[in-house]
């Protein structure tokens, strides 16, 4: 500021345009201080370190094994589909479909989340029914519409390939039977803690980089903040951190909300809980389109217009809603590169694939 006076001096500027001239520059900067102020009271940076798992260290040995498991179509029943078919880790960690396709082509009833940052997330699925992320990974592999498998079958099969026995015993040390599938689920939980994505441009700005937003992502952000979004989407994963009801003000219509699916009601049982879901996590969500757990919106803008009216009973303005957008798309961080692990080959005691008939 010193040597702004002194140049405007020399320009033999008056005192009263200096003064102002020096008090719309701090203006500015304190627009930006004051926008970061507001929102780091609301939102937290992906750390670029892996967070500590509860119960399950997280050790090199464990998100190795985790890796496979995560890209093993073998612990599938029809040994055709994995984690990665409807978590894509090249594509967003989800499959960009309305809702996921599984065992014998069955269409499952809700979209796929991402797996990224999702152990950040209070509890997973739309509905939260999953405590943790190894309480997770169980559920898939025996879903009949997923990968119709069973806990047998799937110790029986990692116990067919010595490379498998080898890795658990040195992931689970000291384990006198290691190849348990409550051991296949920490495995995995080890490796989706290493899959966040830190150093998105809006966690650049939190930690003080004012030119790294334009003024309109500027203006979305403050807007998503003064409008109502961030009062849900909050936290760490801007969502992903608590549950309301999906039409709060007004119910979307019975295609993005069916009546058939009431949400947390089937986990809680209570009528508070009709058609309550867990607030998106909304990093990287330009890249996990269609949205909603119906997976009926394919873009982003529409999404939010979509919120507006039914969470918080408000027509935003085209203007608005492509800065609020604008402010979502610099929530994509960097994305975990992955070396596709090599999987063992089959032995003559790996159960052979299923034919794959929808619900058998
Ligand atoms: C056939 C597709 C399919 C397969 C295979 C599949 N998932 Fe999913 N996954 C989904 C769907 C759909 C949901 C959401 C279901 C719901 O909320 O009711 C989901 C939810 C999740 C979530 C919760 C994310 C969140 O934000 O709540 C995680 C984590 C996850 N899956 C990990 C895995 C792992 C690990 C495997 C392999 C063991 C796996 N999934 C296999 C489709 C699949
Ligand atoms: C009262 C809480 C609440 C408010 C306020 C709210 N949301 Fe949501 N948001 C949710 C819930 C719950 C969901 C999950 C809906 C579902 O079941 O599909 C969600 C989902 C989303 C999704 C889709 C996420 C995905 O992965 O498909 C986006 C995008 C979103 N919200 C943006 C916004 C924006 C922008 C605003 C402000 C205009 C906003 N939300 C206001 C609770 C809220």
């Amino acid at each position: 500021m010193n040597t702004a006076r002194t140049f405007i001096r020399l320009l033999g500027a008056s005192a009263l345009c200096v003064g102002f001239i020096t008090s719309a520059l701090a203006a500015g900067q304190g627009d930006d201080a004051a926008l970061r102020k507001a929102a780091n009271d609301y939102f937290e940076v992906v750390p670029s370190a892996v967070p500590a798992v509860k119960g399950n260290p997280v050790t090199h040995e464990k998100v190795e094994l985790g890796k496979m498991l995560f890209f093993e179509t073998r612990i599938s029943s029809s040994a055709l589909i994995s984690c990665n078919t409807c978590h894509n880790l090249g594509m967003g960690g989800d499959d960009n479909l309305e809702t996921s396709i599984g065992h014998g082509w069955q269409k499952g009833p809700r979209n796929a989340p991402t797996v990224l940052n999702a152990v950040f997330n209070i509890a997973q699925f739309w509905d939260g029914r999953a405590a943790d992320l190894k309480a997770q990974a169980k559920g898939p592999v025996q879903a009949g519409v997923e990968m119709a498998s069973t806990p047998d079958r799937v110790v029986t099969t990692l116990k067919s390939m010595p490379e498998y026995v080898d890795r658990f015993t040195k992931a689970f040390p000291g384990e006198k039977d290691p190849v348990t599938f409550d051991n296949m689920a920490k495995a995995i939980e080890a490796f989706e803690a290493t899959l966040i994505t830190p150093a998105s441009r809006f966690d650049q700005f939190l930690e003080g980089n004012d030119a790294i937003l334009t003024a309109q992502e500027k203006e979305g952000l403050a807007l998503f903040m003064d409008s109502g979004c961030a009062s849900c989407h909050n936290g760490v994963n801007v969502g992903g951190n608590g549950y309301y009801p999906f039409g709060v003000v007004e119910k979307p219509g019975s295609d993005i909300l069916p009546a058939n699916d009431k949400g947390r009601f089937a986990v809680t049982h209570t009528a508070d809980d009709d058609y309550v879901f867990r607030a998106g996590p909304l990093r990287n969500i330009e890249l996990t389109a269609p949205y909603f757990h119906t997976g009926k919106v394919w873009n982003l803008e529409q999404a939010v217009g979509i919120m507006a009216t039914s969470q918080l009973g408000t027509e935003l303005d085209d203007k608005s809603i492509a800065a609020i957008a604008a402010f979502l798309r610099t929530l994509t961080g960097e994305e975990p590169q992955i070396v596709y692990p090599i999987l063992p080959v089959s032995t003559e005691s790996t159960p052979r694939p299923k034919e794959m008939i929808a619900n058998k």
